[in-house]
């Protein structure tokens, strides 16, 4: 049976005032946006990784773990100078050799990269990655929002079918679904983005809609009509979504080819049973997007409610100077599913706890009671012992409150019999068992 334990991903989030004391200590505060991730929140880690890990697998994808630091280059090159990620959020620096380095503010860049500097799609084939780990993005911090938060994502390159988009939309799906979100706490939204046949006049259209209605923007909308247009319409300004409900839809405008595979993704979605929104105002952050997009929302979070999305992106490694390959892929936060997992109340499996505590009745038998701990846990049972020379008293207590199921007790009258007491701790009863033999018998009760 899997063991569960309710969590608050939120109560570890909490920042607890250091106390006058401290003042003149070091500031032991995580940096703004940062958490450490405690425990139990560890733990979910893990267990969303072990999920990701099998999940993935059966579609067929490997993994790849790229550097945190990326030349600046392949940030603002794939996502885009006009973005608010590229313009406002990336921490990036000189090295001391003075080259401009950026922690990645996502992973979809530097897996591009990677492919390119290791030829590892042959024209004609194809590859699927997956990867997990912390990205980077300086925004205002909130629930759902943090400085440095942890990914995990998939890239496929080489592969331009729609059902390439429909699987790895279905994945997603699935993988939430493997967590235990249920189907009724989150929403799929699909759009399409167009590409260079398409998407370049329907931009100009955007951008002269709303220069034509300037004064009722936000002076920030007011900017994007210049740089930016279609991020207007994630502006969350109520006067600005108002006039953004109005404007062209690129749905209407998409050219024969983009048409046709948004058609037949959505086909091969149906074709899957994966209910989804159309949603034609659904842009997404980053440049590099072309066609598919796509995000899942989920209930309970509020503002921050995009728990993961992705897209096509078949411009990307020509952008850096690659052959032709298109990809696409998602990416998940790991914050927000653990708070839709939090608000939906679903548990991660409980931390492995202690089988068997070895006590000691007196410090004559220290040595033994170490040696014999260790001989347990290399035989696979997880053992524990008192470092801090307790009493037998204290050594059953904290062997109740790690809730093992055996006490293993040594004394002199044990070892000079050659023998080794051990105590259920449930029934409470003791049997004396041959110390040659202890580890091989307590694995047999431990069934
Ligand atoms: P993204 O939508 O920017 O896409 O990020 C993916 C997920 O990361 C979001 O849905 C959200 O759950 C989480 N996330 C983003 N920013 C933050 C933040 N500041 N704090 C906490 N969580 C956050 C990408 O990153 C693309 N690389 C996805 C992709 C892969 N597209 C194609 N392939």
């Amino acid at each position: 049976m899997v063991r569960v334990r309710r969590f608050r991903y939120s109560r570890n989030l909490q920042k607890r005032p250091l106390g006058e004391a401290n003042t003149s200590r070091m500031n032991a505060r995580a940096p703004k946006g940062t958490t450490d991730m405690l425990p139990d929140v560890a733990r979910a880690w893990e267990h969303m990784n072990r999920v990701a890990q099998s999940l993935f697998a059966r579609y067929g994808y490997e993994p790849i773990y790229n550097p945190l630091l990326e030349h600046t280059e392949v940030f603002t090159r794939g996502i885009g100078e006009a973005t608010d990620i590229v313009a406002k959020e990336m921490y990036t620096f000189e090295d001391r050799a003075g080259r401009s380095l950026t922690l990645r503010p996502e992973g979809t860049a530097g897996v591009v990269r990677a492919a390119l500097e290791h030829t590892l799609v042959q024209q004609g084939s194809s590859a699927k990655y997956y990867y997990s780990g912390p990205m980077f993005r300086y925004e205002r911090p909130q629930k759902g929002r943090m400085r440095q938060f942890w990914q995990i994502g998939v890239e496929v390159l080489g592969a331009a079918e729609p059902s390439a988009d429909a699987e790895v939309i279905a994945l997603l799906v699935r993988y939430f679904q493997s967590l235990g979100i249920p189907d009724d706490r989150m929403t799929l939204l699909v759009n399409s983005m167009g590409d260079d046949a398409c998407r370049p006049a329907y931009r100009d259209r955007v951008a002269d809609y709303i220069r034509a209605r300037s004064t009722g923007l936000c002076e920030e909308c007011e900017r994007r009509a210049e740089t930016n247009p279609l991020r207007a319409f994630d502006c969350k300004n109520p006067a600005c979504v108002e006039i953004m409900a109005e404007a062209p839809l690129l749905r209407d405008e998409l050219c024969d080819e983009c048409a046709e595979h948004y058609s037949a993704v959505k086909a091969h979605l149906d074709l899957l049973g994966l209910p989804y929104r159309e949603e034609p105002r659904l842009v997404r952050g980053l440049d590099y997007y072309t066609r598919t997009v796509f995000e899942i929302q989920a209930e309970g979070l509020g503002a921050q409610n995009g728990i993961g999305g992705g897209g096509r992106y078949d411009r990307l490694m020509e952008e850096y100077g690659g052959p032709p390959t298109p990809g696409l892929g998602f990416a998940l936060g790991f914050e927000r599913t653990l708070l839709a997992m939090e608000s939906a109340g679903v548990e991660v499996p409980a931390p492995a706890r202690a089988e068997v505590y070895v006590a000691r009745v007196d410090e004559s038998v220290a040595d033994e009671v170490f040696a014999l701990t260790q001989r347990l846990r290399d035989g696979g049972v997880a053992a524990e012992m008192d470092h801090q020379a307790r009493s037998l008293k204290s050594q059953f207590k904290q062997a109740d409150r790690l809730g093992v199921r055996l006490a293993l007790v040594v004394g002199p009258d044990e070892l000079a019999a050659n023998e080794i007491t051990v105590r259920d701790m449930q029934a409470k009863d003791e049997t004396r068992v041959a110390r040659a033999s202890v580890v091989e018998t307590v694995r047999a009760a431990l069934g």
